[in-house]
Formats: C-alpha cells, sequence, structure tokens
C-alpha cells in the first residue's frame, strides 16, 4: 500500500466498478485492489514534469488543456482512466493509447 497524503480537494463520484462502490475521483483508492497492477504498469504518485527531465515531457499546462489530469502535481491512476469512459481499460477522454503517452512525453 502507498499512502499519500489527502491534501487535493476532490469532489466524490462514486460509481460501480466490478461490482463495487468506489470513488473515482480518488487516486488512493485504486491502489486498494490493484497492488499488482496485472497487465502494465507506469510510474504513479509521481511528480509531473520529473525534475531534472523537463526537457523530455512537455508542459503542465499542456497537459491541463488535453483534459489528462494531475492531481496535486503527480501522475496517479485516475490521470489516464476514467472509469465513467465505458471503453474497455476505460481510458480518459477516449485517447488512443499513443494519443494518450504524447500529452505528456515528447520522446
Ligand atoms: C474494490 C476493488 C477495486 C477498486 C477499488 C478498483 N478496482 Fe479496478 N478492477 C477491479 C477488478 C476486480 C477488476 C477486474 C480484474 C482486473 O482486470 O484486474 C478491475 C478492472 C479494472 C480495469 C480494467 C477494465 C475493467 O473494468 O475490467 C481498469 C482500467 C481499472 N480496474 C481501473 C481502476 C481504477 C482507475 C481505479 C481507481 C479509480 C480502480 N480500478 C479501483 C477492482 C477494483
Ligand atoms: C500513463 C497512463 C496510465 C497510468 C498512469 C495508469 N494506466 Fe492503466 N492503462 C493505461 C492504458 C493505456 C491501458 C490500456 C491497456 C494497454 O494497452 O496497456 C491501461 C490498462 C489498465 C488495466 C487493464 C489491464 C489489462 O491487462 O488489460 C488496468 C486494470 C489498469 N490499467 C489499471 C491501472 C491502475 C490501477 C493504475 C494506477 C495504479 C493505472 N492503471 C495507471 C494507462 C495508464
Ligand atoms: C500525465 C503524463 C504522462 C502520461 C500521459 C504518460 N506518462 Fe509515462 N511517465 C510520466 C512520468 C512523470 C514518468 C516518470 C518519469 C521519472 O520519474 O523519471 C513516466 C515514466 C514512464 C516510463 C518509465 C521510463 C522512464 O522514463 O522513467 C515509461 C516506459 C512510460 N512512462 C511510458 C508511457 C506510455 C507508454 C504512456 C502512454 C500509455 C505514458 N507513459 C503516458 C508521465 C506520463
Amino acid at each position: 500500500m502507498i499512502v499519500v497524503g489527502c491534501s487535493a480537494a476532490h469532489v466524490a463520484m462514486v460509481i460501480d466498478h466490478q461490482g463495487k462502490k468506489i470513488d473515482i475521483n480518488d487516486a488512493n483508492t485504486c491502489l486498494n485492489c490493484h497492488d499488482d497492477m496485472k497487465g502494465h504498469s507506469h510510474p504513479v504518485m509521481v511528480p509531473y514534469p520529473p525534475a531534472g527531465k523537463e526537457k523530455e515531457y512537455t508542459s503542465v499546462s499542456a497537459v491541463k488543456k488535453s483534459g489528462v489530469k494531475l492531481l496535486d502535481g503527480k501522475v496517479t491512476c485516475i490521470t489516464c482512466h476514467d472509469l465513467e469512459n465505458p471503453q474497455s481499460s476505460h481510458p480518459i477522454k477516449n485517447m488512443s493509447k499513443s494519443e494518450l503517452c504524447l500529452v505528456c512525453h515528447l520522446k
């Protein structure tokens, strides 16, 4: 379990996910069940952009404009996933995988 402070105020949005009622605006909640990250792994709870690597990443304002969500300046599960999106794997904003990556990564 990763424990992080809850400084970011958020509005609860409770939906049914795999038979459980969960608050999809709570980035920490995902990690209760998805510890092992089967299938894929991407760093989460890391600051954006990572210190010293700013040249490899787009600006924070460009990320915000895209609709991809940083929480407290960090990349979380709900940066890339919107469980309200019925598409399989629930990507944020109906983006294709490569579109999503290019929102942040310049290389
Ligand atoms: C109560 C436990 C639980 C919580 C909390 C939870 N999940 Fe899941 N999730 C599951 C289970 C079980 C599956 C189905 C098996 C699998 O794919 O790992 C799943 C599947 C998924 C899938 C694959 C698509 C699908 O729906 O089958 C995504 C994407 C996903 N979860 C994202 C998230 C995100 C993002 C959060 C936090 C907002 C979250 N989950 C919170 C239990 C949970
Ligand atoms: C940088 C973007 C990004 C982040 C951050 C991210 N995901 Fe994903 N996730 C994806 C994409 C894109 C897919 C679509 C499957 C693929 O092609 O890898 C996916 C697929 C999944 C799936 C389905 C896995 C499968 O095998 O089909 C689950 C479950 C999931 N993510 C859960 C999470 C959880 C939980 C977190 C936070 C710990 C998280 N993701 C963080 C981009 C992300
Ligand atoms: C919201 C911005 C964002 C998005 C979207 C995003 N990433 Fe990342 N990615 C990061 C950050 C931040 C790191 C952490 C880099 C670090 O700490 O050095 C990272 C790290 C990685 C790493 C680990 C290697 C490294 O440089 O440390 C890989 C691989 C990666 N991302 C691939 C992807 C892929 C593939 C996608 C699209 C599915 C994607 N990323 C989408 C921000 C993002």
